[in-house]
């Protein structure tokens, strides 16, 4: 019909329709299918078509007639005027009466005023709520994102595309989905129409059109393959062990393993001690931490570090600290003022968690920071730190409101993910601001070397340019050197 390519394919596909010969070329109608429904608005698609009418799949900018059935004036102008792109005062906005008196008489008919919806309130100069969305950063650190994602029915789409692409090691079309993802999360509200995309960074040919398929269908066709794909499943169930990342994943999936069963069967796998732990306590922690949990933790944690030294700092990063309801474990900074003292910290705390009886599992990294090979200049997925992950056991008598156990699981504890890392003081505000995570974290290094010149990592901030380091206290004091607003941790859930 009129759009290229894909939306085309996608009708005929939908709908098998024969496609019509366009009659009238300047009239390009957008049926409204709120009220109107699903099924009503493609039988009178198909009906316009059948006639020579252009009937638009999405309200963009091409779009002349809007029709709309049953829809209440304010509701319909309101989010009509959400749709960023529309050059509203040239558009008719029409009752379905104009739509089928055109059908009627074959052509379409002169718009009369019976025909008008009208927008009971005008907008006013800059009250127009298209703007809210024109000056997205493509930064995820000149975003606010909080845990309300408005645009969830994309995001796990995204997700999914992005976590197919990271099994496939297809590295640069993973990023572009998880930075979309970012991006929208970030919006104050969902997106609604395509016209709406066109302002917003961070989207590309294939995420706009997975968009534009979820806004017309409700769904991604690619999405829905993906999860019922062999691969795909496998490969999601296998990393979901502790331990397990794609290429072990890949590995066993190409000697054609499906199942854990299958796993735990086959003789000729070795298993290393955190994959064996990661199975033995699988049904726990692939379960969510909670916020209970997470305070409860830090209890036990403080009083671990405070028992060797009352001077010991402890502070919540990760997820938790960024506000999230659940996380997958909890991140704790822990050391102490006392420079050069925070290396020995670390496995005392360990020891005491020994003692206590509620070490399940641990994996310590002394530190292998050094000042004097800073800056460090490529990417490095973990810092220099002191650092261990760990499982513990955590008592149910020790929760408030009880731990988030499955139904029915009698046993008054459970197994929970547990990193710390042990920074010296003097780079403990890079550790936080690190450690606090989300993409914010990842697009924070990216503006630094981008759009500053210098270099950002878990351990210091470098200037290039004037060659030198740019200390600092606390995470403001980060910020302000990179000349950016502060944002606070619950704003950083990119
Ligand atoms: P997490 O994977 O724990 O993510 O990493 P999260 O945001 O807390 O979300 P949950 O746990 O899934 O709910 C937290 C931060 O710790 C950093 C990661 O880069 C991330 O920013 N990290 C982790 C390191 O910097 N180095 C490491 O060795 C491990
Ligand atoms: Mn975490």
């Amino acid at each position: 019909i009129n759009n290229g390519g894909f939306t085309s394919v996608k009708r005929s596909f939908l709908f098998g329709w024969k496609l019509s010969e366009v009659k009238f070329e300047d009239v390009r109608v957008y049926l409204v299918e709120r009220k109107m429904g699903r099924s009503r608005r493609s039988f009178l698609t198909q009906l316009g078509t059948s006639k020579g009418f252009i009937v638009e799949d999405v309200l963009s900018d091409k779009v002349t007639h809007v029709v709309s059935e049953n829809s209440q004036a304010a509701s319909l102008w309101k989010w009509l005027k959400e749709c960023a792109s529309m050059d509203l005062p040239n558009v008719h906005v029409l009752d379905i009466s104009w739509f089928t008196d055109s059908m009627r008489e074959g052509r379409p008919v002169a718009v009369e005023t019976r025909h008008l919806i009208q927008d009971t309130e005008p907008t006013s100069a800059e009250g127009s709520t298209h703007t809210l969305m024109a000056t997205v950063s493509q930064y995820a650190c000149q975003r606010r994102t909080t845990t309300e994602n408005n645009n969830k029915i994309f995001t796990d789409a995204f997700e999914v595309l992005a976590e197919s692409y990271e099994f496939n090691e297809i590295e640069g079309r993973c990023l572009a989905f998880r930075r979309a993802a970012s991006m929208l999360k970030s919006l104050p509200r969902a997106v609604r129409c395509l016209g709406e995309m066109q302002d917003l960074p961070c989207l590309g040919e294939h995420t706009k059109a997975v968009m534009e398929e979820i806004l017309q269908c409700g769904c991604s066709f690619e999405v829905k393959k993906l999860l019922s794909d062999e691969r795909y499943q496998t490969f999601k169930l296998f990393t979901s062990v502790f331990g397990v990342g794609p290429k072990t994943a890949d590995k066993w999936h190409r000697r054609g393993l499906r199942s854990f069963s299958d796993i735990l069967a086959d003789r000729s796998i070795h298993l290393n001690r955190m994959q064996q732990s990661g199975f033995l306590h699988y049904g726990d922690i692939s379960r969510a931490v909670s916020k209970a949990e997470a305070r409860s933790l830090r209890n036990i944690i403080d009083g671990a570090a405070r028992a060797i030294t009352p001077a010991a700092i402890l502070a919540l990063t990760g997820g938790f600290s960024r506000g999230k309801e659940f996380g997958h474990d909890v991140d704790f900074i822990v050391t102490t003022p006392e420079l050069g003292r925070e290396e020995s910290l670390l496995p005392e705390v360990i020891d005491g968690l020994k003692k206590q009886g509620i070490l399940l599992y641990c994996d310590y990294h002394a530190s292998t920071f050094d000042v004097a090979k800073l800056p460090i200049r490529r990417f490095e997925a973990m810092d220099h730190f002191a650092k261990c992950f760990l499982i513990l056991r955590l008592e149910g008598s020790r929760v408030e409101g009880g731990l988030n156990s499955a139904e029915g699981d009698g046993r008054g504890w459970r197994a929970v993910r547990v990193d710390l890392v042990s920074p010296p003081m003097d780079h403990y505000a890079f550790a936080l601001l690190g450690w606090t995570g989300s993409r914010f974290e990842r697009d924070l290094r990216r503006f630094a070397g981008a759009k500053r010149g210098m270099l950002l990592d878990n351990h210091a901030l470098y200037d290039k340019t004037k060659n030198e380091f740019l200390a600092a206290e606390t995470e403001k004091d980060i910020f302000a050197h990179l000349g950016l607003e502060y944002i606070e941790p619950w704003q950083r859930n990119a």
